[in-house]
């Protein structure tokens, strides 16, 4: 049997070097720390788990959703769009939920890519848009982000020749793994760069909601026209710590929105309605929830700054997402070879920067997703190895 070759192709799994340290520190009775993974520890909060459970008891619940989502919940998001963000959405044209945002980024490129024509990907980001791309039969081509540029693309850099093969430049800010923002002239360059090159942004505003000391990260379709050329991915998964419930929306240029519902309508049935349901009572109930874990991850924000500090990386405080991004002390070249002495000294994981692309080779990515008693235990460790004592 002889797998296609899109399978084939997939990448190496970055992390396999890092996951068998793992398991053997595990095997060898280490208790393992992982800063690694997005996954926020907290509960999703109560009122959002009540209308679950009062949504699952609803037999016209127990039924196949439409793909294009409850007309309530794409209301919902439209008034939530409205409400945050200022932008005024048809629930009918410009708004499409999702099985998550990762399921909407994934499908995308069916719409647009034909064999051979380009995405447009930041190095380092988020793998979902370079092997979705890769899926549709379309080929990659990666914009380098640097430190000094705040971790923007260098549009104007991107030649002729790419720009007129390229159907999509994806975006995604606040930004994973590098934690940088973009403000709204930012994308006031990117939407006129994509209408100049007649390419489609696709933007990824999934950590819109994780944020500190009061910045609130923008939505593209406040530029005036990005929505003839834009489509955002958005998600209630880390805004409500609703990761593991599976849903999140696109909205934007009608057109766009309406090539995903046809494709989604042909490979899913929707969401489960039930759980469609739970997301109209996070978008249209109350935000204290959101404030207060905000609150929680600025506080291990401020205190895993202090202690990588000490380590020797050099960190800037994100203003939003759930991710420290560090640069490796002077001298260190490999960020897997640093993880992996971090593992191998202390059992605590952090996340490679090469994982994200070459770009991201010299840093490390920590997430603050891990409980506040583990993380102390984590941070105390890490305090130890930058004393030179051993740890373990
Ligand atoms: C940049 C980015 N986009 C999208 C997602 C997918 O989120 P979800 O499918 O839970 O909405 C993630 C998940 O970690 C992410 O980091």
């Amino acid at each position: 049997m002889e797998l296609a070759q899109r399978v084939q192709q997939l990448p190496p799994y970055l992390f396999a070097r890092i996951s068998q340290l793992i398991a053997e520190k595990r095997a060898a009775g280490v208790d393992v720390i992982s800063l690694g993974i997005g996954d926020p520890d907290l509960p999703t909060p109560a009122h959002i788990l009540d209308a679950l459970k009062e949504a699952s008891d609803d037999p016209a619940n127990h039924r196949y959703p439409e793909s294009d989502g409850l007309p309530e919940f794409r209301r919902s998001i439209a008034r939530w769009y409205e409400n945050r963000h200022g932008v005024i959405l048809d629930p009918d044209r410009e708004v499409v939920p999702l099985i998550g945002s990762k399921e909407g980024i994934a499908h995308f490129p069916l719409c647009l890519i034909n064999p051979g024509d380009v995405s447009l990907i930041t190095d380092p980001g988020y793998p979902v848009y370079e092997v979705a791309t890769m899926f549709a039969g379309g080929e990659t081509v990666k914009l380098p982000l640097a430190e000094e540029d705040g971790w923007l693309p260098r549009l104007d850099d991107i030649s002729a020749d790419v720009a007129a093969r390229a159907k999509i430049l994806w975006l995604n800010y606040p930004n994973n793994p590098t934690g940088a923002i973009a403000d709204l002239a930012f994308f006031e360059r990117a939407v006129a760069w994509a209408k100049a090159h007649d390419v489609a942004i696709a933007h990824d505003l999934a950590y819109a909601e994780v944020s500190y000391e009061g910045y609130e990260p923008p939505s593209i379709l406040q530029v005036e026209g990005a929505r003839d050329v834009a489509i955002e991915f958005n998600s209630l998964s880390k805004a409500f710590n609703m990761t593991g419930w599976r849903v999140g929306m696109a909205v934007g240029n009608a057109e766009l929105i309406n090539a995903l519902t046809r494709v989604k309508t042909n490979m899913d049935s929707g969401i489960p309605q039930a759980i469609q349901q739970m997301a109209m009572a996070a978008l249209d109930g109350p935000l204290d929830a959101v404030e207060e874990h905000n609150a929680i991850y600025t506080r291990r924000r401020d205190r895993a700054i202090e202690v990588l500090r000490e380590l020797g990386l050099r960190v800037e405080p994100p203003k939003a997402s759930l991710y420290i991004w560090a640069r490796l002390p002077e001298g260190e070249r490999s960020s897997a070879d640093f993880a992996g002495r971090l593992i191998d000294q202390t059992g605590v994981v952090v996340t490679p920067g090469m994982s994200y692309g070459a770009a991201g080779e010299g840093y490390i990515r920590i997430s603050l997703t891990t409980p506040d008693d583990r993380l102390d235990e984590a941070l105390s460790r890490l305090a130890k190895f930058a004393r030179g004592e051993q740890v373990l």
